[in-house]
């Protein structure tokens, strides 16, 4: 029976012991699973849910008050990674920002006419594609047109993705200058072979000195994103990409798996045969986090470790941490503002996707000001779910009682058939029951989302889909 740890203790021994699993616990639990940024997922939404209702809801948001979240979608990129999966529009030509910034203004203008000027914006992301494939006058430009349309906080949380090889001191001078505070950099691995194989080429001495310029003028924290799974990584070549991460000493690190869904992303295919996978790829995620536990980080859970003093750790320590589509954050509470082609909105007790092509965002915000392409409203059902989902992603555990006097119904009654499935998840060590909590063990918080599924009814049905939906859970 594996024993449970608290997040304080990270009991390193502890990991290393637990963390030895065998191929046919790999089969048994690296299957295809959402990563549940939103509850219901988005395949649940649908496209009878239109700009009209968005506009409804954040008539209910203004009502109730709530603090603004704001994101800004900038899609292009200059090259294609082989291994990405994001939404993104790959142009060398740099003509498209234009059209695309004016676009995006008249969207952010009609947006801002529905947030009442007496709620604070308290987070403002910029993600993509590559933001900072933007010039830095055009940033400022857009910057400036949004501040001037909301109402910030003086303590707001800016942060953007910026990709080291598009990104020069003079972007980080003119973000610090706007009051961006925090930088999420695109690393992966700094290995030659995978480099080249996911089309990718980072010098780790370009990496190394944008990382000293945004320290040097002063962003509070900076994250590196890096990814175990992709071709020719190995546990070797991984523990080496990893010391190198530990010399610049990022606040944050996201260490996602590799997601594999060639069915949506063609170009995947190109390296299929040189994957690690099972208990190879598993090899190198236990090496990662071994590493990074050593070196004092915490593991905040699905895929992201922080130092102790890091908001982050001390708001899943505070158990306030909360998820949303950029992943796990502090504010919990904001109603979230997506803008841009494809951007999301979560807000009150409904999301919202916008269009997914460009021309068709294009023409629908210079007809409606809005781009709603689908979107969802949560059932009373769907919150309790909700609630419970997030609670083992942000604090893996479970306390039975806060969750009955939340939404009055009693537990064990009402997700008895959902207790009887986590039972084989307690005999293979992963989780704890008893009569008041669900708790995780170290292996169930790296498996964390196959729990989380027994919660999601929805799954059933998206499993009969022709193709998957999502990638595995490893
Ligand atoms: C929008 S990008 C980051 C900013 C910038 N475009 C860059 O690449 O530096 C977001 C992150 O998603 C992650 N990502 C993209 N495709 C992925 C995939 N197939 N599997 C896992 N992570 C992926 C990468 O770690 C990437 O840094
Ligand atoms: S990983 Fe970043 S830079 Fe590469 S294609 Fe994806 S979004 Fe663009």
């Amino acid at each position: 029976m594996a024993q449970i740890v608290t997040l304080s203790n990270p009991n390193l021994r502890q990991a290393r012991e637990e963390l030895r699993v065998s191929e046919a616990f790999l089969s048994r639990y690296n299957r295809p699973g959402p990563r549940y940024t939103s509850y219901p997922t988005a395949p649940v939404w649908n496209d009878s849910f239109g700009p009209n209702d968005l506009e409804k809801v954040h008539a209910e948001a203004n009502a109730a008050k709530s603090p603004v979240s704001l994101y800004m979608h900038i899609p292009f990129c200059e090259s294609l990674c082989l291994f990405c999966a994001c939404n993104v529009i790959i142009q060398k030509n740099k003509s498209v920002s234009p059209p695309y910034l004016d676009i995006l203004k008249r969207e952010v203008e009609h947006v801002s006419r529905n947030v009442s000027k007496d709620r604070p914006v308290v987070q403002f992301h910029w993600g993509g594609g590559t933001p900072t494939y933007l010039t830095p006058p055009q940033i400022e430009d857009l910057f400036h047109f949004t501040q001037a349309q909301f109402h910030f906080a003086p303590d707001a949380e800016i942060g953007i993705e910026v990709d080291p090889r598009v990104t020069s001191r003079e972007h980080l001078e003119t973000l610090r200058k706007l009051g961006f505070n925090r930088l999420s950099m695109g690393i992966q691995d700094f290995n030659p072979l995978v480099q080249k194989t996911i089309n990718r080429v980072q010098p780790y001495a370009l990496t190394r000195e944008l990382i000293q310029s945004a320290r040097d003028l002063g962003f509070q924290s900076v994250n590196v994103d890096l990814i175990y799974g992709l071709p020719y990584q190995t546990a070797e070549t991984f523990a080496y990409t990893v010391d190198q991460i530990l010399e610049l000493t990022p606040d944050r690190i996201a260490l996602f798996s590799y997601a594999h869904v060639p069915w949506l992303k063609k170009q995947q295919n190109s390296f299929e045969g040189h994957l690690p996978e099972g208990i190879q790829k598993f090899d190198i995620f236990r090496t990662g986090l071994l590493r990074f536990l050593e070196a004092g980080y915490l593991y905040i859970g699905m895929d992201h470790f922080a130092k102790p003093g890091d908001e982050l750790a001390v708001s899943q320590q505070n158990r306030t941490l909360h998820r949303n589509f950029q992943g796990y954050t502090t504010k919990a509470g904001a109603d979230l503002y997506g803008m841009g082609i494809t951007a999301i909105s979560g807000i009150q007790n409904a999301y919202a996707q916008n269009q997914r092509d460009l021309p068709a965002w294009q023409t629908a915000v210079e007809h409606r000001g809005i781009a709603t392409m689908r979107g969802y409203h949560l059932s009373e059902d769907d919150r309790l779910r909700r609630a419970v989902i997030s609670r083992l992603l942000c604090h893996m555990v479970i306390f039975k009682e806060e969750i009955e006097q939340e939404f009055k119904i009693d537990f064990d009654q009402y997700f008895a058939g959902e207790l009887r499935g986590l039972q084989s998840f307690q005999d293979d060590g992963l989780i704890l029951l008893d009569a008041n909590e669900i708790r995780t063990s170290w292996l169930g918080r790296i498996f964390i989302r196959n729990a989380a599924m027994l919660f999601d009814p929805y799954l059933e049905k998206q499993q009969l889909a022709s193709k998957p939906l999502f990638s595995k859970t490893l």
